[in-house]
């Protein structure tokens, strides 16, 4: 199993550093424009491969031509929010990245699955889409598994249960209007909507909504959480667990909805996303996340006005 990360930052190495605990691939090859910079981390991955007794072998590279034919790709190359911005505020800085990028995939691989990570993901994910022409199954993103992730630890927390006793979910957008989903996340089978107040559930999906943005206050950026979901996601592909997982992909009439990618639960295989859950939404739901359907296709036609984007 060959896979590339493309950005060597904080997301894109630490990525690498989780694929190899979880033994996800025999080579791995980082690329970031930096010059030294991928070299320096696959020798440091390389060596503490060397102390597990790991057979993986890490390529740190300037050149887009040592990712051929690669399996996956994860792509986390581009800028990072800083405090007080949202991901929204990254949309033209990163699209001319992303856009550099996704043409170097598609020139030197045919069939590969991509897992975009950069932000605005929603919006970044479908230039990869778009430019690299991939099968809409092999184009995926990563974000509602992380923002699952947090309303897990905001209800495990309100509710004083382990974590595991909760199956959370958020789907929508994966910015300020993400979606958690109340009727559909559990405490040991029964719906945290049935077990909250009304005020509880509000509380729990403001915390969610905003935690990430007070951890990049704290420390300057998110890192553990984001590239467990990475590896995560990508487990589930090389494994071909068809776990149900929350994540970015392009519609064609799923949830009313088309031409724009979006954060949806998948089952996720060996061929990339197999199948798409389709929820029933009641009216509530639709509203919020057509509200966060219409910033992405908003910052879609932003990109196009810009020429970014054809
Ligand atoms: N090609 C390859 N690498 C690039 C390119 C490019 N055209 N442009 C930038 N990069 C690299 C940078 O040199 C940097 O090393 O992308 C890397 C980004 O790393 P960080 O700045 O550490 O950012 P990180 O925290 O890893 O986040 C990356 O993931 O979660 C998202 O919001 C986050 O958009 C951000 C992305």
């Amino acid at each position: 199993m060959k896979i590339s990360v493309i950005g060597a930052g904080r997301i894109g190495s630490m990525s690498a550093f989780e694929i190899i605990n979880r033994d996800l691939a025999n080579e791995i090859v980082l690329v970031d424009i930096v010059k030294g910079l991928p070299q320096g981390e696959a020798m440091d991955l390389n060596q503490m491969a060397s102390e597990k007794g790991k057979s993986v072998k890490v390529v740190g590279s300037n050149e887009y031509k040592d990712i051929k034919d690669s399996d996956i790709i994860v792509v986390t190359a581009g800028f990072a929010r800083k405090p007080g911005m949202t991901r929204m505020d990254l949309l033209k800085t990163n699209a001319g990245i992303i856009k550099e990028v996704a043409q170097n995939i598609s020139k030197y691989c045919e069939n590969s699955i991509v897992i975009t990570v950069t932000n605005p993901m929603d919006v970044m994910n479908y230039i990869v889409f778009k430019i690299t022409g991939f099968p809409r199954k092999h184009v995926i993103g990563m974000g509602g598994l992380l923002d699952s992730s947090r309303y897990r630890e905001s209800l495990a927390n309100m509710l004083n249960v382990g974590r595991s006793a909760i199956k959370a979910l958020v789907i929508g957008e994966h910015g300020e209007n993400m979606l958690p989903m109340p009727r559909y996340s559990t405490l040991g089978g029964i719906r945290i909507s049935d077990i909250l107040s009304k005020e509880q559930i509000l509380a729990a999906e403001e915390n969610t909504r905003k935690i990430a943005a007070e951890v990049i206050s704290l420390k300057g950026a998110t890192v553990y959480a984001p590239i467990s979901c990475v590896a995560t996601m990508v487990e589930s592909i090389v494994r071909d667990k068809k776990d149900i997982i929350p994540a970015s992909v392009y519609l064609d009439g799923e949830y009313g909805l088309k031409d724009i990618c979006i954060g949806v639960p998948v089952i996720l295989g060996k061929n990339g996303w197999e199948q798409i859950i389709e929820l029933n939404l009641n009216e509530e739901e639709k509203e919020k996340f057509m509200k966060g359907a219409n910033a992405i296709y908003n910052a879609i036609e932003e990109l196009k006005k810009e020429g970014l984007l054809t």
